[in-house]
């Protein structure tokens, strides 16, 4: 008997039943058992990986590399610079070269009908490492995450607060109203998410139970969260709007103060990464320099609290990525979710 997810892609999370992003999420959570046991999982011996990176990477690269090479699978990795796509060859023709080469393909870049396109053609799974719309692999490290601090989701209350309308608020509405997890996404009106995003979480809602939130009310959005979760107020490829979003979203930077109107002593803090918390970082600088603030979406001293999660999340997308990769290539026996 085949296991459901053989041959399947993770290009988004809608893509998936409640009970699907459990295993994966469950499989992480053993699968990251099992390493520091040091016991083998090489569920992908032989296999040949492609990491597609048209963006720059550090998370996403790391884990899908480690988590290849623990499965006793090679990743090779093809920057934008490195090969034809786009330039001198379409989307369709890589795919087709790729599939006949490499038994799976993680992609990162700006278009998730790239994404698509690479499913349709290289008739091998492709895993989405982040779109402009989507960032799935980041999602089962995050709400894997959650797990593991309250060892339950369903109920659970996620705050995401920030830019509403990046990849990673997409991503955390739908995967929480799928999972059963409550989502408020604190965010200014300009930036409040796109209502196909919203009806689409709020679809799944429906099913699971999950409250779904979007407010520009800071006190009443953040009251009762079980995390708090930041994210750069500027995105890959929108390097051009520090100024916009450094005037308009300062109000709705993690600090303490925000960590108090939770009021909950035990809400933990979540960010995907990289975060700017301080000047170390050509944009902290510049940031610095040209707008006279030395932290932006989260404060240093929130950053490093007894109560930040952010590194267990980094290092989750190593052993979430390795559940996703050995689940829809490793010939694993899965018969039912
Ligand atoms: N969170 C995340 O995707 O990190 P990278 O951009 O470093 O891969």
């Amino acid at each position: 008997m085949q296991n459901i997810f053989q041959g399947r892609s993770l290009l988004a999370e809608k893509d998936f039943t409640k009970d699907e992003l459990m295993y994966l999420i469950d499989f992480a959570i053993h699968l990251k058992e099992l390493k520091k046991k040091g016991v083998p999982h090489r569920y992908l011996e032989g296999k040949n990986i492609a990491l597609l990176f048209e963006k720059a990477s550090t998370r996403t690269r790391a884990a899908f590399t480690v988590a290849a090479t623990d499965l006793g699978a090679h990743p090779e990795y093809l920057g934008k610079d490195d090969i034809q796509i786009g330039n001198k060859e379409s989307v369709e023709d890589t795919a087709k070269v790729l599939g006949r080469m490499f038994d799976g393909i993680e992609y990162r870049g700006f278009k998730q009908g790239n994404a698509e396109v690479l499913a349709e053609h290289s008739g091998v799974p492709v895993w989405n490492g982040l779109t402009d719309e989507w960032h799935p692999t980041q999602m089962i490290a995050d709400y894997m995450t959650l797990k593991e601090n309250f060892g339950k989701l369903e109920g659970l209350t996620l705050v995401y607060t920030g830019d509403g309308r990046n990849n990673v608020a997409n991503s955390l509405l739908v995967t929480g109203a799928i999972l059963g997890v409550n989502v408020t996404i604190v965010t200014p009106e300009s930036l409040f998410p796109d209502e196909t995003v919203v009806n689409m979480a709020e679809g799944f809602a429906e099913t699971s139970g999950a409250v779904i939130k979007i407010t520009d009310n800071v006190k009443d959005g953040v009251r009762n969260a079980d995390a708090l979760y930041a994210d750069v107020w500027v995105s890959m490829g929108e390097e051009d709007k520090f100024e916009e979003r450094v005037k308009l979203l300062q109000p709705y930077q993690v600090n303490t103060e925000m960590l108090a109107a939770t009021e909950n002593d035990k809400t933990i803090l979540l960010h995907c990464l990289p975060a700017f918390h301080d000047t170390k970082t050509d944009y902290g600088k510049m940031v610095e320099s040209k707008f006279g603030i030395s932290e932006m979406e989260i404060t240093d001293e929130a950053f490093r609290s007894s109560q930040a999660r952010q590194f267990d999340q980094a290092e989750n997308r190593m052993h979430s990525i390795k559940a996703i990769m050995a689940a829809t290539l490793g010939q694993l026996f899965i018969p039912r979710v």
